[in-house]
C-alpha cells in the first residue's frame, strides 16, 4: 500500500493506493468521526463496485446510504446537485456526515461541490476509478459543476479527508479512457519529473497492458507531485496553473468541438504537443526535446496533432474567453526542458497561430 500525504495544515490528507483497497474502505472509514455515510456514483459504476463498497461500509458498523446520478459530463449540473441536495436532506444528513464519491472526475467533482455547500460543508472521500480521476480530480480540492455558458463554472475549493485509490478497478475501465489517465501522466512527466516522463517512454507495453506494479508507480508518481503543487499553492494563485499544461490549446479545442469529438485527456495531448512547439518557436525549448514529448504522445495512440478542419482563428478566440485569461492575457504553460515549465502571459497572437499551423 502506498501512502501520500497531501499537506494542508488541519485540512491535510492522505492519498492510499493499492490493489483491491475497496474492500477496506470502511474499516478505514471507521477511523473518522462521521455519522452517516451516503455513497454518490452512477449505474456503471455502482453495477461494478457498488456492492463491494456498501458490504464494506456494513461490515464496519455504518448504514450506508446511496444516490446514483445518470452517467455522463452532461449531468454534471446544477439540476443533479439540487437532486442529491434533496436526497440528503430528506435521509437528515447532518454535519458530522461524510459523502463517498464512488467514480470518475464527474462523480467526483459533483460530489465534492455538494459537499462543500451542504449545511455550510460537510465531509467526502474521494474513491476515483478512472485514471484520469485517481491522478488528478481527486486530488487538489477543486469541485464544481458545468453551466450552460462554460465548463467548470460554478465550484468550490474544497478538500476531501481521504483519497483512496483502488488500481483494480482499472481494469474495467475502457481503453480510451485508460489513454485520457496516461495523458495527464505524461503531462507530470513533462512539467516536472523527467524520471517519469522516461518510465512512460520506456515502460510502454507494460502499462498498455495494465500491469498492476507499473500503474501503482505512475499513479503515486502523479498524486505526489500534485500534492506538492496543491500543497504549495491550493488556489491557483501562481505555480497550480503549471498543472494546465496543453489545457490552454486543449480546452480551445473542446470548446470549438462541442466536447463530443475529443475527451479531455485526447485534447489535452494535442494541446501538450502545440505547446511544446510553441515553446519551441519562443526559444525557450529545444528541437530533439519537443519531438520527444510527440513522440511519447504518439506512442501510446493518443492524437498530437491539429485535425486540418479545425480552424486556428476560432481556437485562438476560444482561448481569449478561457478562466485562464487575467486581464485579458493568454497564459500558457510552456516546457523549458523536460521536467520544467514556465508560465508565459502576453504571447503573440501570430506566434501562437504559427504553433497552431
Ligand atoms: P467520467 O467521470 O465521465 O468517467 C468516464 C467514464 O468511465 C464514465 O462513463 C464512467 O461511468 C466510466 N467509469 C468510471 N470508472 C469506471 C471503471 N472503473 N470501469 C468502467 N467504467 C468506468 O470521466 P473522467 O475522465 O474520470 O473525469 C472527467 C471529469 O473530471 C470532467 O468533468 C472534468 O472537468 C473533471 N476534472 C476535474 C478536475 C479537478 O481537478 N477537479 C481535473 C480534471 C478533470
Ligand atoms: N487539474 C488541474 C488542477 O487541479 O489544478
Amino acid at each position: 500500500m502506498e501512502t501520500v500525504r497531501v499537506n494542508l495544515g488541519e485540512r491535510s490528507y492522505d492519498i492510499v493506493i493499492d490493489s483491491g483497497v475497496l474492500s477496506n474502505i470502511g474499516e478505514r472509514l471507521k477511523g473518522f468521526d462521521f455519522s452517516k455515510v451516503v455513497v454518490i456514483s452512477n449505474p456503471t459504476v455502482f453495477n461494478l463496485y457498488g456492492d463491494v463498497v456498501i458490504n464494506s461500509l456494513k461490515n464496519a458498523g455504518f448504514e450506508p446510504l446511496h444516490v446514483i446520478i445518470p452517467d455522463g459530463e452532461e449531468y454534471k449540473n446544477y439540476n443533479q446537485t439540487y437532486q442529491i441536495l434533496t436526497e440528503l436532506l430528506k435521509n437528515k444528513l447532518d454535519r458530522k456526515s461524510c459523502l463517498i464519491a464512488l467514480g470518475g472526475g464527474v462523480i467526483g467533482d459533483i460530489t465534492g461541490f455538494v459537499a462543500s455547500i451542504y449545511m455550510r460543508g460537510i465531509h467526502f472521500v474521494q474513491a476515483p476509478t478512472t485514471l484520469l480521476s485517481q491522478v488528478d480530480s481527486s486530488v487538489g480540492g477543486k469541485t464544481g459543476v458545468n453551466h450552460e455558458l462554460g465548463k467548470n463554472m460554478i465550484g468550490t475549493f474544497y478538500q476531501p479527508r481521504l483519497v483512496w485509490i483502488d488500481i483494480d478497478t482499472l481494469k474495467t475501465l475502457p481503453k480510451r479512457q485508460i489513454l485520457c489517465g496516461i495523458a495527464e501522466i505524461i503531462k507530470y512527466g513533462v512539467i516536472w519529473d523527467e524520471e517519469l516522463f522516461n518510465f512512460m517512454e520506456n515502460r510502454r507495453d507494460e502499462i498498455l497492458n495494465l500491469n498492476m506494479d507499473a500503474f501503482k508507480f505512475i499513479i503515486k508518481c502523479s498524486c505526489e507531485i500534485k500534492a506538492e503543487v496543491v500543497s504549495r499553492d491550493e488556489r491557483e494563485s501562481g505555480l497550480r496553473a503549471i498543472l494546465n499544461y496543453g489545457h490552454t490549446i486543449g480546452h480551445a479545442i473542446e470548446t470549438e468541438t462541442g466536447y463530443s469529438r475529443f475527451l479531455h485527456g485526447e485534447a489535452i495531448a494535442i494541446g501538450m504537443n502545440l505547446e511544446a512547439w510553441l515553446s519551441e518557436i519562443m526559444g525557450f525549448l529545444n528541437k530533439k526535446d519537443a519531438l520527444k514529448i510527440k513522440a511519447v504522445i504518439d506512442s501510446y495512440g493518443l492524437p498530437s496533432e491539429l485535425p486540418a478542419d479545425l480552424n486556428a482563428d476560432k481556437l485562438i478566440s476560444h482561448m481569449k474567453l478561457d478562466k485562464k485569461v487575467e486581464a485579458g492575457e493568454m497564459k500558457f504553460i510552456l516546457p523549458e526542458k523536460i521536467g520544467k515549465v514556465k508560465i508565459q502571459k502576453g504571447i503573440d497572437i501570430e506566434v501562437i497561430r504559427k504553433a497552431l499551423s
